[in-house]
């Protein structure tokens, strides 16, 4: 009898998923004559079961294409799964009916295609004795474990895309051009598109800033000539005896913090002590749209196929990781220890500050 296997997607989407979905399917057709399923919504198509078979043509076609065909949720958790009654949320554990709704699937694996919520979630069904395996994804490249995730390269292409761009209307108008990105906790787009772009100052999470150190940067820039001056922000980067600035909560997400704004408050300071016309621009979710850049589709496509490896050799609560040159396995329970954070002698960084780039501190 042939083996069945079946595939979602958690959390955020990214730029690449679907080419994971496309090599996870085409790969266990292929080469194992497996037959697969796609869940809808990630956990939430286990819980309700939505989901359906994935054939080859269904997956040809959407290497390039953003999004995901199959839908996700950043809310359904199986273990704290949000339901309401007369008006209020409250959360129950539901992960007894997702495993017997997995069992009725019959699956000789599940892959997990998702970023530390959706990992951490798939590490507590395995324990509880669902065979799957993971795949990293963020944009954030924030999961401890593996030196990269897909859809980080296409996150740092289109914000370092925004501030080239932001860089000649600064230039023509003489003022500090703020550019938001995202990392609620880690400051990997930053730094990244920060350099690439040529930003003069990066403030990220790890790093808190000095508003003041961060204006006399400014004013010595302008001292010197440079009557414009670029500052790359991560969305979770905090004053030195502050906090994240917070635009709403999501209280039914596992994850209920959602932060953005933070472009704005340092640029209104930055106008109040230097006095020079300020802008920000949020870059936002436009970070997570459209097409993965070539070096995701490769990406996406190694780390699929190899999941599909990994559920052939049963080496179940793993996650494809990439370490150096290497495609590894590593054990989900790593994903718990905490986010991937940028280290203080990261070389990238180092380089930054090699090249002048100011960090804030
Ligand atoms: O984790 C990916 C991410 O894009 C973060 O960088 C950001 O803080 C968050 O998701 C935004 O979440 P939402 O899609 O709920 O607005």
């Amino acid at each position: 009898m042939s083996k069945r296997i079946a595939v979602l997607t958690g959390g955020g989407d990214c730029p690449g998923i679907n080419a994971v979905i496309r090599a996870v399917t085409k790969k266990a057709i292929l080469e194992y004559g497996m037959e697969v399923i796609g869940i809808e919504d990630g956990y939430d198509g286990i819980i309700n079961e939505h989901h359906r078979k994935l054939t080859y043509d269904d997956v040809s076609g959407i290497l390039t294409l953003g999004g995901t065909i199959l839908g996700a949720s950043k809310v359904a958790n199986p273990y704290r799964y949000p339901t309401e009654s007369k008006g209020k949320v409250d959360f129950k554990d539901v992960s007894h009916l997702a495993r017997g709704n997995l069992e009725k699937l019959k699956l000789d694996g599940l892959v997990c295609i998702g970023g530390d919520g959706t990992l951490g979630i798939a590490h507590d069904l395995y324990k509880d004795g669902v065979p799957l395996v993971g795949v990293p994804k963020t944009i954030d490249n924030d999961i401890r474990g593996t030196d990269v995730s897909f859809g980080f390269d296409s996150a740092v292409w289109i914000a370092a895309e925004g501030i080239d761009r932001i860089h000649t209307t600064a230039q023509s108008h003489h003022r500090i051009m703020i550019v938001e990105v995202m990392g609620h906790k880690a400051g990997w787009i930053a730094l990244h598109s920060g350099v690439a772009g040529g930003g003069d100052v990066i403030l990220i999470p790890e790093i808190p800033y000095d508003i003041d150190k961060v204006a006399q940067k400014v004013e010595e820039r302008h001292r010197r000539r440079r009557s414009f001056t670029i500052i790359v922000v991560a969305e979770g980067a905090r004053p030195r005896g502050g906090g994240v600035v917070v635009q709403r909560m999501v209280k039914e997400s596992a994850d209920p913090v959602r932060l953005g704004g933070v472009g704005f408050v340092v640029g209104e300071r930055l106008e109040q002590i230097t006095g020079f016309e300020t802008r920000t621009t949020v870059m936002g979710h436009l970070q997570r749209g459209g097409s993965p850049t070539p070096y995701d589709r490769v990406l996406a496509t190694e780390l699929g196929t190899r999941a599909v490896d990994m559920v052939a050799e049963r080496a179940f609560g793993q996650m494809v990781a990439v370490k150096g040159n290497s495609l590894v396995s590593v054990s989900l329970d790593i994903v718990a220890q905490g986010p991937k954070l940028v280290p203080r002698d990261h070389r990238l960084l180092r380089s930054a500050i090699g090249v002048g780039t100011y960090f804030g501190d």
